[in-house]
C-alpha cells in the first residue's frame, strides 16, 4: 500500500486573496520580474516574496524552489516553483514543478496547502493544468509503505490541497479534471506498489487477490485461470515457466464494458513473472533481488484497470496477466526441453531465463482468440538489452501495425511515458529457427539485437491482430529520484495506456 502523503485533495473554491492556508505555492516562468494576477493583488512590491524575484535569488528555472516566510496574514509561507522559460513549458514541465513543490511543501510543517497554476496557453487548457497538478502532486508524493514494525518517525502528511482553478474554468469541469488527475496518479500509484512489494508478499495467489478485489470494487468482471484451467486449455508455454516453483500459477483475466456494444476492444495483456530466479539457467546473485520486479508489466495492466471505470475509458478493455514464478527445482524447465503452447507452435526452451516471451505467448493466443480485439498490446519487462538501447529513460516499442504505434506515440507524448519504435527486421526470424521445434525461446546470444529478437517472437502469437509489445525493462524501475517519478517501481505504462485507450474514442 502506498503511505498517505496528501490526505484531501480539492479545487479551491474562493477567490486567492479571500483564501488562507499554511502555504501557498505559485508556479513561475523564468525570467518573470513580478507576481501577477491574483498573486499580485495579493504581495505588495515590497514583501518578502517579491523580494525573491527582485534580489534575482529566484530565477524560475525549471523544478527550482525558495520558500519565503511571513508574507501575508493568510499564508505564512509562500513558495515560488520555477516552471522553465514561458515557450518551453509544458505538460512534462508542469507535472516536474508541481511534484517538486509538494515533495518540498511535505517536509515543512504545514496541513494546510494551496496550489496556483500558471497561465493557460495552447494545449495547456485550464482544465488540462488542472488534471497534471493533481496527477503530479499525487505522483511526486508517492511513498511505499513498506512492511517495517511501527515506524518511530512521524510521517508528515499534508491534510488538504486546494488547486486553484485557471480564470474562465467553471466549477464542476475543473473538479472533472481534478478526479481525472486523481484517478491517473491512483493507478499508476498501484503499480508502484505491485512493484516494489517484495516476491513474498506478492505471489501469483496475491495478484490474483488483489485483482478479484479490485474489480468488486470497480465493478470489472473477474476470472482467474487455476494450473488446471490452463492444462486443458493447453497452455504449454506458461506452465513450463511455473513448472520449478511451489507456488501455484494464476492466469488472470478482467473485463471492462463501456455500455456501447459498439465500441471497439482493446486487448491489455501484461508479463507477471512474480520472481525471476531465470530458472535453471539461473541468474547470477547480483541484484537478483531486483528480479521482484518482473511482474510491472502486469502491475501496468492492474493499474490501468483499476480506474478505466471511474475514468469512463470510451473502449470494452480485456485485460489479461500470466502470473508465475520462474524457479529452478527438480520439476522445473530444463534447457533443451520442447513445449506445446497454446497456439499448437512447439517451443524449444534453449535458456529458462528467456521466460517472459513465453508466458506472453500463451496470454496473448488467449487474447486473440478469445476476444478477437481490434488491437492488443502488451507490457514487459522483457529483456535486458532494451536497457542497453534506451536506458531507463523510455520503453522500447515493437509493433506490426502503424497505426497503433502512431497512437501509442501520441499517448507517449501526452503521458509522458516515454515509448521509441524499434524495427521487426524480415531476417529476424531466421534467429528462432531449430531443428527440434517450430521455434526457439532465443537466438544466438552473439548475434546481438536481443530486444528485437524477444519482439519477433512474440509477434508469432498474435494471429495477425494489430499489436504492440512494450518492453519496459528499463522504464518500469529506476535507482533514481526524479520529481514525479520517486525512484523504485516507476508505475510505467498505466498512464500510457489510460491515453492509448482513449484514442480509440470518437
Ligand atoms: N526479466 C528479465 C529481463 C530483465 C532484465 C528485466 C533486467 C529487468 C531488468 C528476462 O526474463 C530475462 O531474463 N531476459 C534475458 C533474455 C535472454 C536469456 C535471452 C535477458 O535479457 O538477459
Ligand atoms: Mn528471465
Ligand atoms: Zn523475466
Amino acid at each position: 500500500m502506498a503511505r498517505v502523503t496528501i490526505r484531501e485533495i480539492e479545487t479551491l473554491k474562493s477567490p486567492l486573496p479571500q483564501s488562507k492556508a499554511d502555504l501557498l505555492v505559485l508556479p513561475m516562468s523564468q525570467g518573470d520580474s513580478s507576481l501577477h494576477g491574483e498573486a499580485g493583488e495579493l504581495f505588495s512590491p515590497d514583501s518578502p516574496v517579491s523580494a525573491l524575484l527582485t534580489s534575482g535569488d529566484f530565477s524560475g528555472k525549471l523544478g527550482e524552489v525558495r520558500t519565503s516566510y511571513g508574507a501575508s496574514s493568510s499564508f505564512s509561507r509562500v513558495m515560488l516553483v520555477g516552471l522553465g522559460p514561458t515557450d518551453e513549458i509544458n505538460a512534462e514541465r508542469v507535472r516536474h514543478g508541481v511534484a517538486k513543490a509538494m515533495r518540498e511543501a511535505l517536509e515543512l510543517s504545514v496541513s494546510s496547502v494551496v496550489l496556483a497554476l500558471p497561465e493557460p496557453a495552447g494545449v495547456l487548457t485550464a482544465a488540462t493544468l488542472v488534471e497534471l497538478a493533481t496527477e503530479a502532486a499525487l505522483l511526486g508524493t508517492y511513498k511505499y509503505d513498506a512492511p517495517k514494525a511501527a515506524d518511530a518517525a512521524e510521517e508528515k502528511a499534508v491534510e488538504h490541497l486546494f488547486i486553484q482553478l485557471p480564470d474562465g474554468l467553471g466549477q464542476s469541469e475543473g473538479d472533472q479534471a481534478l478526479r481525472r488527475g486523481m484517478y491517473r496518479a491512483l493507478g499508476t500509484n498501484l503499480a508502484r506498489d505491485l512493484g516494489h512489494a517484495p516476491a513474498n508478499l506478492m505471489t501469483p495467489t496475491d495478484m490474483a487477490a488483489k485483482a478479484e478485489e479490485m474489480a468488486r470494487r470497480s465493478g470489472l468482471e473477474v476470472k482467474i485461470l487455476e494450473r488446471e484451467d490452463c492444462e486443458l486449455l493447453g497452455m504449454g508455454a506458461f506452465l513450463g515457466v511455473t513448472a520449478g516453483s511451489a507456488q501455484p500459477p494464476k492466469f488472470i483475466i478482467l473485463e471492462y464494458d463501456c455500455g456501447d456494444p459498439n465500441a471497439p476492444t482493446i486487448g491489455l495483456v501484461g508479463k507477471g513473472i512474480t520472481f525471476d530466479s531465470g530458472g535453471i539457467s539461473i541468474k547470477p546473485a547480483a541484484k537478483m533481488d531486483e528480479m521482484k520486479y518482473d511482474m510491472c508489466g502486469a502491475a501496468a495492466v492492474l493499474g490501468t484497470m483499476s480506474v478505466v471505470k471511474e475514468l469512463e475509458v470510451p473502449v470494452n478493455v480485456v485485460a489479461a496477466v500470466a502470473a508465475c514464478e520462474n524457479m529452478p527445482g527438480g520439476r522445473a524447465t530444463k534447457p533443451g526441453d520442447v513445449h506445446t503452447s497454446l497456439s499448437g507452435k512447439t517451443i524449444e526452451i534453449l535458456n529458462t531465463d528467456a521466460e517472459g516471451r513465453l508466458v506472453l505467448a500463451d496470454a496473448l493466443t488467449y487474447v486473440a482468440r478469445t476476444y478477437k480485439p481490434t488491437a492488443m498490446i502488451n507490457y514487459a519487462t522483457l529483456t535486458g538489452a532494451i536497457i542497453v538501447a534506451l536506458g531507463h529513460y523510455g520503453a522500447g516499442v515493437f509493433s506490426n501495425d502503424d497505426d497503433v504505434w502512431q497512437r501509442l506515440e501520441r499517448a507517449a507524448a501526452s503521458s509522458g511515458d516515454r515509448a521509441w519504435r524499434l524495427p521487426i527486421w524480415e531476417e529476424m526470424p531466421e534467429h528462432l529457427k531449430t531443428p527440434f521445434a517450430d521455434l526457439k525461446n532465443m537466438g544466438d546470444g552473439n548475434a546481438g539485437g536481443g530486444s528485437i529478437i524477444a519482439g519477433t517472437f512474440l509477434r508469432e502469437f498474435v494471429e495477425g491482430i494489430p499489436w504492440a509489445h512494450i518492453d519496459i525493462a528499463g522504464t518500469a524501475w529506476w535507482d533514481k529520484d526524479r520529481p514525479h517519478v520517486p525512484k523504485g517501481a516507476s508505475g510505467f505504462g498505466v498512464r500510457l495506456s489510460l491515453d492509448f485507450l482513449e484514442s480509440f474514442g470518437k
